[in-house]
């Protein structure tokens, strides 16, 4: 098993470029299930996440090659013949991959897709998944494990409000509703900008889709779809990230390829925290901060505070002077990686799900273990901060959704590297 060392203590200065956001790419990647026509999607970072997606759609059919130089992922489906199941294998290791099933329930009126199933961070319900392809007319049955979808006479468009919100039932939705017979209204949707990139995509790909309310989509569906090339964002955790780590040991770094006007609430509780900031339109300058400030933060839905950013902002917490708080308001077993931090001598207390974190403290580098993919780089921050060497086993994690991690760490001069 792979692990990363990381000698701590040695100041960050250099240029990082941001790479594409994974979690734009998976509902885009699903999306093209709809169209036969060729669909080029460029700035694909190719993490594992990104791979297992392209392994599913190969697997149900799809003509799909990544061309690793270019990062570009080529989809072109005239002819192609596809199975309708989405299988536990593919499914086990990467939980987004139930959002094919409403690509594959509109375009074929039938789907059978493996429940994702738990994961570290909590149960991962698919309730609203589900709850929003029967209101578009599916019949389903679970079975086995499985979602046993059906829609004899295709999906017919209809009004969805969803009690709660949620980022991948939003997409399910909107990418099933694009392709069923009629007008769609879905309300109570998540608006992340990961969601906004999938609707991009989908206007490109001649969906009539448009914002009708501060969180309410109206789509008219449609079966000419049309050959796009699409340009996917930047990955917005991925700098929350960088930026965090400029913050804790950088003397000075560069951020682009990105758009910060994305980045409204990190940048103010970066900045509230005391973080030397310059920013721009579509570069961020971190410089070295003097001193950081404790703070309170709730993670939310966008625009809110992100549930993918809370573990890392919670080591920045750490040498914060006095006391910090983070409710976690979205998964409700994301504290994993305190147990770890506290090893390195954090001082933190959880009750329900808020933590406490009294600083300033100095961290030590321990052998620690990674459980899931934010909390991974939650610890790769602490180790870059903490006196001696950190350990992180279980990297797998990491590589999930961070491309070339290390690489761009070391550009800016960090003493890590993988043990193989
Ligand atoms: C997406 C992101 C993930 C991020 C999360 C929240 C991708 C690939 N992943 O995950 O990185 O942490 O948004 O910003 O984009 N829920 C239900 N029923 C459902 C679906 C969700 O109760 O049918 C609950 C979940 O348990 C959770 C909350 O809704 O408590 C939000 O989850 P959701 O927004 O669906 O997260 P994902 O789309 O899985």
């Amino acid at each position: 098993m792979q692990k990363l060392i990381i000698k701590g203590k040695r100041n960050l200065s250099g240029n990082i470029k941001i790479s594409g956001s994974k979690n734009a790419t998976l509902p885009i990647l699903a999306a093209s299930i709809l169209n036969n026509q060729k669909i080029e999607i460029s700035n694909t970072p190719l993490v594992k996440d990104v791979i297992t997606m392209v392994e599913l759609l190969k697997y149900i059919g799809s003509n799909i090659k990544i061309n690793y130089k270019r990062k570009k992922i080529v989809i072109n489906n005239k002819k192609k013949k596809f199975r309708t199941l989405a299988p536990y294998k593919l499914l086990k290791t990467m939980r987004a991959g139930v959002i094919v099933l409403g690509p594959l329930l509109s375009k074929f009126k039938k789907a059978k897709v493996s429940l994702p199933g738990g994961c570290a961070i909590g149960t991962r319900p698919v309730n609203l998944h589900l709850l929003a392809l029967k209101k578009l007319g599916a019949n389903i049955k679970i079975k086995n494990g499985y979602i046993l979808a059906k829609a004899k006479n295709g999906l017919r468009g209809a009004k969805i409000k969803f009690p709660s919100i949620s980022v991948g039932a939003t997409e399910n939705a909107i990418i099933a509703a694009s392709y069923a017979d009629g007008v769609s209204y879905i309300s109570n949707c998540a608006t992340e900008p990961e969601i906004q990139d999938l609707i991009n995509f989908l206007k490109k790909m001649n969906v009539n889709i448009n914002w009708v309310g501060k969180r309410k989509i109206k789509i008219e569906g449609t079966k000419k779809l049309k050959s796009a090339n699409y340009k996917i964002m930047f990955d917005r955790i991925e700098t929350g990230t960088f930026i965090i780590a400029g913050a804790l040991i950088g003397t000075k770094i560069v951020i682009s390829g990105i758009e910060t006007k994305v980045l409204k609430k990190e940048l103010q509780v970066l900045k509230k925290m005391g973080v030397k900031l310059e920013i721009k339109s579509k570069e961020i300058k971190i410089l070295k901060s003097r001193k950081i400030k404790p703070i309170s933060i709730t993670t939310a839905p966008y625009p809110g505070f992100p549930t993918d950013l809370q573990a890392q902002i919670m080591v920045l917490m750490t040498k914060a002077n006095g006391i910090s708080t983070i409710k976690e308001n979205i998964f409700e077993n994301r504290f994993m990686h305190v147990p770890e931090l506290i090893r390195m001598g954090a001082k933190i207390n959880i009750l329900d799900n808020v933590a406490k974190i009294t600083g300033s403290s100095n961290l030590n580098g321990a052998e620690v273990m990674a459980t899931d993919l934010r909390a991974s780089v939650s610890l790769v921050l602490a180790g870059l901060v903490a006196k001696n060497k950190t350990t992180v086993n279980r990297v797998y994690h990491l590589d999930r959704g961070y491309e070339f991690l290390e690489k761009k760490l070391k550009n800016c001069k960090a003493a890590i590297s993988r043990l193989h």
